[in-house]
């Protein structure tokens, strides 16, 4: 469920008119709704609530300040995979004790920062970086606390590209060799060995999986036990999928109630990684029609949004429904949408039947909130897209749009270049 709807034939967020927004702050920019934000996040939250746990939502799908910002005033805390998510995390007021890192490539300053911050755990994606992470902390005179990313070899069903817990990925330590792992993990000094975590991929659209996934580490904590080593925190990781076409993903009631099934009599705290399902549909991407073009056989609409500004249609072939911001329009046309970039790859839609379309009107690319903004470059030169956030009658610019100047920040001409004359 989400907070855009039509009135009147008008788009709207919430209580805030599409258009008016557009008129404001120009074209393209990324519209999240505050109510359908916090609603995700909470409907989530409360689906778990009859066991220990914590929400890490997952800062790679979104990591917009203010939105983080909805996050750690709900409880909540962060997933990060790199030193500038945990920057971004700190700023936007989240507890270090409340963020997990992911990420099978920590560099040495990146784990430096997360130990001196004193994050929740570090989840461990191979036997060097546990080594790398256990030195680093005894020249701190400090203990990281860990747990071992598994990869359960589990096939997620999902698009390859975001699979992540199958043997041939490149995540997490092989479920085989893990127990082996944990007992060199337990007697390494400078670690402090808590969690078992595992994410097994993303936009997932069935509950089996995950259950699957979770069997298996329940068996492994099982032997850990026997073992001597006592985990404290199970990180199930995110994947949850969303509906952008006519998917009907596991409600996150059902999800949970599957997951903490299987999990019974197991006595850890639950983490869990969210990310599309929070912020997926709580955002569009609004973008104006620039050109019609008809060439034999195929019309194209050109607007003024790329494959810079959302590269999951070109990058996954994904499906984003496009809605018509007015749709008094009658009439419909089979069309692709088209970019301004310089590339046969950069759509938004491909052969998609949409309401007839004039030059100036505006569209709605729907299911943008995730991995929308977070995925966005200057590729062509093109400065990023503003990111607004409304809250029932009201709107707020949470990310100006990119200037020229901001596109040659930090650039230099060295002087034996010469002057421009
Ligand atoms: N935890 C870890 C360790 C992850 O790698 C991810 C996503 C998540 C949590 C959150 O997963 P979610 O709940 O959002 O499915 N760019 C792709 C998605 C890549 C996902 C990467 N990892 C897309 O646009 O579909």
């Amino acid at each position: 469920m989400h907070f855009f709807q039509y009135r009147d034939s008008q788009l709207f967020c919430e209580e805030v008119s599409v258009a008016a927004i557009a008129d404001q702050v120009g074209t393209p920019f990324y519209l999240y709704s505050l109510a359908t934000v916090k609603r995700h996040f909470t409907v989530f939250d409360r689906a778990f609530s009859s066991s220990l746990h914590l929400v890490c939502f997952s800062v790679k799908a979104n990591s917009n300040l203010a939105l983080l910002r909805v996050f750690v005033n709900l409880g909540g805390g962060f997933d990060i995979v790199s030193g500038g998510e945990l920057y971004r995390a700190l700023n936007a007021g989240c507890d270090p004790k409340k963020i997990v890192y992911s990420g099978v490539g920590k560099t040495s300053a990146e784990i430096d920062y997360a130990l001196k911050s004193d994050i929740l755990m570090f989840n461990v994606e191979s036997p060097m970086e546990l080594e790398a992470i256990a030195e680093h902390a005894r020249r701190m005179g400090k203990e990281a606390p860990v747990a071992l990313r598994i990869n359960p070899d589990i096939d997620p069903k999902t698009h390859p590209y975001i699979a992540t817990g199958l043997r041939q990925n490149k995540f997490g330590i092989d479920i085989d060799s893990a127990l082996r792992e944990y007992e060199a993990a337990s007697k390494l000094s400078g670690l402090n060995v808590i969690g078992v975590d595992c994410h097994i991929g993303s936009q997932l659209t069935e509950i089996e999986p995950f259950v699957e996934a979770l069997s298996r580490l329940k068996w492994l904590i099982a032997e850990l036990k026997d073992r001597g080593i006592d985990i404290n925190y199970l990180d199930l990781g995110g994947g949850l999928g969303i509906t952008y076409q006519e998917e009907s993903p596991p409600e996150p009631r059902q999800y949970a109630q599957a997951l903490l099934d299987e999990l019974s009599p197991l006595n850890v705290e639950l983490i869990l990684e969210p990310g599309r399902v929070i912020v997926g549909n709580a955002g569009i991407l609004v973008t104006r029609v620039l050109y019609l073009k008809q060439t034999a056989g195929k019309n194209f609409v050109i607007v003024d949004a790329g494959m810079n500004d959302l590269l999951r249609p070109s990058l996954y072939q994904a499906y984003q429904a496009i809605w018509p911001v007015d749709k008094t329009q009658q009439g419909t046309f089979v069309a692709d949408v088209v970019g301004p970039v310089c590339e046969s790859g950069d759509f938004l839609a491909r052969d998609r039947c949409l309401s007839k379309v004039e030059p100036g009107d505006l569209l709605a690319v729907m299911s943008a909130g995730a991995y929308g903004f977070t995925m966005a470059s200057n590729y062509n030169s093109r400065p990023r897209a503003a990111e607004i956030l409304v809250d029932d009658d009201k709107s707020f610019i949470i990310r100006e749009r990119e200037s020229y100047v901001d596109l040659i920040r930090g650039e230099q001409i060295p002087a034996f270049l010469g002057d421009s004359g």
